[in-house]
């Protein structure tokens, strides 16, 4: 029988937020933990930016994909939601997204959705954010300043796991209040640590990051607090990162980089190959520190990239001049592109996307091929909805598990013109 005050639903399917979307007697309801074809039963805990919530009582009628998650701490941290999921079952969620994002578009229907599993379903991650509040370290929980600590995250590549517990067992006693930790791996096996605190750090912290960077595993330890302003730094902090099988790439340790190097070695690949560049101009926006700019420097004619923080421009243009190649890089706001006349635009906007780009930039329509690459299908689905209605068709669709266990997508989109 269910409990008081629960209700009995149907999973019709998992939201792009990671949540299943349950269908009830009472309308929608967003649960964590359900997967497609499910009955399940839950409790309603209220709504949320417009959405009803609940929280899952008990799966009723499992899943035939459904799987024990991996990590213990899987259902308390929240950040690897498909972690109960098969990798087929895994792979089905997240091609939904993507075909989500397309459906109805011109070229769409003529078009294969194509996809890429990442090598490794765990131990895959190079990068990680944590947050900590007084001595405790941990994961923010999605739009909440709650931290969970949890014992062991299994997606992160293991130099950044022991780098966890460096963290706990030389850092957590002298932190103080607030603020955030990056880890970032370094030449494939050491890390790079950078700090920001939210308030004034005794002189205990300060002694315990040399400490910390002492340690052969640390590359590098950054510490800095935005109550007094005060910054100090040990070790080497810039990070060099694969950027496909023979690339290494330098730049400094707030710079993007991807975030799974055996997906991003398959992206980069593709993301040229796509572009055609041979003897064409090219226009690449978002270029970070240069992931796509070597390779399709190495082609093109002539390549203008653009990127707005300068610190990862500057290293884009080192990394092309020690490599040999060359390319005009400038520092801008890609959704006013330098104007020219381009045949082929690669862009790789963060999660919002690229609006302006496409409604107001003086250089579209004029290119022949435009090759989007996105971490965020909603802003995509908006952003190709404009590129259609400026004369584009879809013509080629990948979908980058970039992120297993997750709900996250990469996702590999090239238009040309109708
Ligand atoms: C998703 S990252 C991609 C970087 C690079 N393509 C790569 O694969 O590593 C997006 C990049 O765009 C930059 N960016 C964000 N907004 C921008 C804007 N309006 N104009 C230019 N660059 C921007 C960020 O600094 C970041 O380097």
């Amino acid at each position: 029988m269910p409990s008081k005050r629960s209700e009995q639903g149907e999973v019709r399917a998992v939201g792009r937020g990671g949540d299943a979307v349950v269908e009830t007697s009472r309308g929608i309801v967003l649960v964590p933990g359900a997967l497609p074809g499910e009955r399940v039963e839950l409790l309603a805990t209220g709504s949320k930016r417009g959405a009803a919530r609940g929280r899952l009582i008990r799966v009723l009628r499992p899943s035939a994909g459904r799987r024990e998650p991996a990590c213990a701490d899987a259902a308390r941290c929240g950040g690897c939601p498909l972690m109960i999921a098969s990798p087929e079952l895994q792979r089905e969620v997240k091609r939904s997204f993507l075909a989500d994002a397309c459906r109805g578009l011109p070229g769409v229907d003529e078009t294969e959705i194509e996809w890429v599993d990442s090598p490794a379903t765990l131990g895959y991650r190079r990068r990680a954010r944590l947050a900590w509040h007084r001595d405790t370290i941990g994961y923010r929980q999605l739009h909440s300043k709650r931290i969970t600590p949890i014992g062991e995250c299994i997606v992160l590549v293991q130099p950044l796991r022991e780098a966890w517990d460096a963290l706990r067992a030389y850092l957590a006693h002298s932190l103080r209040g607030g603020g955030e930790i990056q880890l970032q791996l370094t030449n494939a096996e050491r890390v790079v640590v950078d700090l920001r605190a939210d308030d004034h750090q005794p002189p205990e912290l300060f002694e315990a990051c040399e400490r910390l960077c002492e340690l052969p595993l640390v590359a590098g330890v950054t510490l800095r607090t935005s109550g007094d302003g005060h910054a100090a730094s040990w070790g080497e902090t810039h990070v060099s990162i694969q950027a496909g099988a023979s690339t290494l790439l330098e730049g400094p340790g707030s710079a993007f980089s991807q975030a799974n190097d055996g997906v991003n070695e398959k992206l980069i690949e593709a993301v040229v190959r796509l572009a055609e560049p041979q003897g064409l101009r090219v226009l690449e926006l978002h270029c970070g520190i240069g992931n796509f700019t070597v390779g399709l420097a190495a082609q093109a004619s002539a390549l203008v990239a653009v990127e707005q923080e300068p610190l990862a421009a500057e290293a884009c243009q080192r990394n092309l001049k020690r490599l040999g190649r060359k390319a005009r890089v400038t520092v801008g706001n890609a959704n006013q592109p330098p104007k020219g006349r381009y045949d082929v635009v690669v862009l790789d906007p963060p999660r919002q996307g690229a609006k302006a780009l496409f409604e107001g930039s003086a250089v579209l329509p004029g290119p022949k091929r435009l090759v989007y690459v996105s971490c965020d299908t909603a802003t995509l689905a908006r952003d190709l909805q404009l590129a259609t209605a400026k004369g584009y068709r879809i013509d080629r669709l990948i979908g980058f598990d970039m992120f297993p266990q997750t709900a996250h997508l990469e996702s590999l989109v090239r238009l040309v013109r109708a």
